[in-house]
């Protein structure tokens, strides 16, 4: 029985992108190039390991990869590339690991982030009992991509941009048929041709579309499988090279992501201003207000309103709740009918209950604002669990750092915390307290009293000069 695993090549320095970051670490809407390949590979239900092939800053990679491993819905597995001697040497590197495993290697380049699930699933169809296949797709401008040569419509070779000479192939060329480097390769022919490669071309690299070549010759069955030919869109095998084609390929995400969720029924007002990761998910009937930036894996339930300008990172935000315009806020999840903003920041840790209000310039961090409870002021609440009914007063903060540790502060259920106060953690203040504007607390308050801590007001004659 057929066993395939999938192969991201990694490796590479990405030189052309002018940056010291790894090229598959840089982002689309704030999902890197590896994650945005992984997930789209890992989906395949013929697929049941990934390996990651990397080298130049592996190890950050391979935190890349570590992070993503709970989220995919198979293995995934790193493997070292110490020197980039090209495609075809990272795949002669994975071998060893891969091939006990398998009868059939899928290979991806890891710079090409916009291929989906079901345009692999399909290139997987066409690819079945074959030696060797490959996607190609038409190009007006092949540029740097590799020439897909065919006599009488079957495929010869690839011929890399460095090494294409128009007047060698000139007479065999359509120079408009480019390998996308998306591979599908039986162990066997692999053994076979690997040995075969060379490294004596303008690059001095051993390229794995060679191999389409030497299979060609052996007399393999090789497939160049036409993506026109499996009804799906040629954009989503863009390779991303420089910094100028990782925008294109990040504003084609956007657009198909934000059609898709208008498609679904999410309302979305100034569609081209709303920048949202394909990971986030967001039900029909929320409404969204442009420009805004909804990363991760936000969710967004239906009847939630997102305001003009808010920024959104791994949030949950259930229905009825709503997010006032330049908001910003992160790891927090907001419950039904919780009002927040504007000028809003809630960061990691944070939960906001049912219909509790946080209004402008307040802060949250790593903290439970209870029901019906309301911040509405210029506030830094941190480290704290706020109960039920509780007003904070404008100004008010927690003082939850010594410079050394964090500490925590509790608040019990309807307690009025004056303007103005600032609450040393660690304290608590007692059910139904009233703490006196301008206090500084530093005990703790008991129940159903009232703590003011500041200096009685005196008025003094004033001195006329
Ligand atoms: C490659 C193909 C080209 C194809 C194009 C599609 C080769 C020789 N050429 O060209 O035919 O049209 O992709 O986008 O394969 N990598 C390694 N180890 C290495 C070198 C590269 O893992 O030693 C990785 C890179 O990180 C990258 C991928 O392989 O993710 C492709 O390498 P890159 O140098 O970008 O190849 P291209 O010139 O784009
Ligand atoms: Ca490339």
């Amino acid at each position: 029985m057929n066993r395939t695993v999938a192969l991201i090549l990694a490796a590479g320095k990405g030189t052309r992108m002018h940056s010291a970051k790894p090229k598959v670490l840089h982002t689309l809407l704030g999902e890197t190039m590896l994650s945005l390949v992984s997930h789209a590979t890992a989906a395949l239900p013929q697929i049941d390991a990934l390996h990651v092939v990397a080298g130049h800053h592996a190890d950050l990679v391979f935190e890349e990869s570590a992070r993503l491993a709970p989220k995919l819905d198979c293995a995934i597995l790193n493997i070292l590339q110490k020197e980039q001697k090209g495609t075809g040497h990272a795949l002669m590197t994975a071998m060893p690991s891969i091939k006990a495993q398998c009868t059939h290697v899928l290979v991806l380049n890891g710079d090409a982030p916009l291929v989906s699930t079901m345009m692999l699933e399909k290139f997987l169809k066409h690819s079945d009992g074959a030696d060797i296949a490959f996607l190609t797709l038409h190009l007006e401008n092949a540029a740097s991509y590799g020439r897909v040569l065919r006599i009488d419509g079957k495929v010869k070779s690839i011929v890399e941009a460095k090494d294409f000479d128009e007047s060698a192939y000139g007479p065999l060329k359509d120079a408009h048929e480019v390998n996308s480097g998306i591979y599908y390769f039986s162990i066997r022919a692999a053994e076979v041709l690997l040995p075969l490669l060379s490294c004596e071309n303008k690059s001095g690299e051993y390229y794995i579309t060679d191999m389409v070549g030497l299979g060609v010759k052996t007399g393999m069955d090789v497939r160049g499988i036409p993506v026109d030919n499996m009804d799906m869109d040629p954009n989503s095998l863009l390779g991303v090279n420089t910094a100028a084609e990782l925008v294109v390929a990040e504003s084609l995400l956007r657009e198909h992501t934000v059609n898709h969720l208008l498609k679904a029924g999410v309302v979305i007002h100034s569609p081209e201003s709303l920048r949202v990761s394909p990971f986030a998910v967001i039900s029909p009937g929320a409404e969204l207000f442009g420009p805004a930036e909804i990363y991760g894996e936000s969710v967004i339930e239906e009847n939630a309103v997102i305001r003009s300008h808010c920024v959104i990172r791994d949030c949950y935000i259930h229905h009825h709740a709503e997010i006032r315009e330049f908001s910003h806020i992160e790891e927090a999840q907001i419950a039904p009918g919780a009002i927040i903003g504007p000028f809003a920041r809630l960061r990691s840790g944070t939960f906001i209950d049912e219909n509790a209000h946080v209004g402008d310039f307040v802060e949250l961090k790593k903290t439970h604002l209870g029901k019906r409870s309301k911040a509405n002021h210029l506030a830094y609440l941190g480290d704290s669990i706020i109960g039920e009914d509780v007003n904070i007063g404008a100004g008010t903060i927690t003082c939850n750092y010594d410079g050394k540790h964090k500490y925590q502060t509790h608040i019990s259920d309807d307690c009025f915390i004056g303007s103005n106060t600032s609450l040393v953690a660690p304290v608590e203040i007692g059910t139904g307290a009233l703490v006196g504007a301008g206090s500084v607390i530093t005990k703790n308050v008991p129940a159903d009293t009232l703590a003011i801590a500041r200096k009685r007001q005196e008025n003094l004659p004033r001195k006329k000069k």
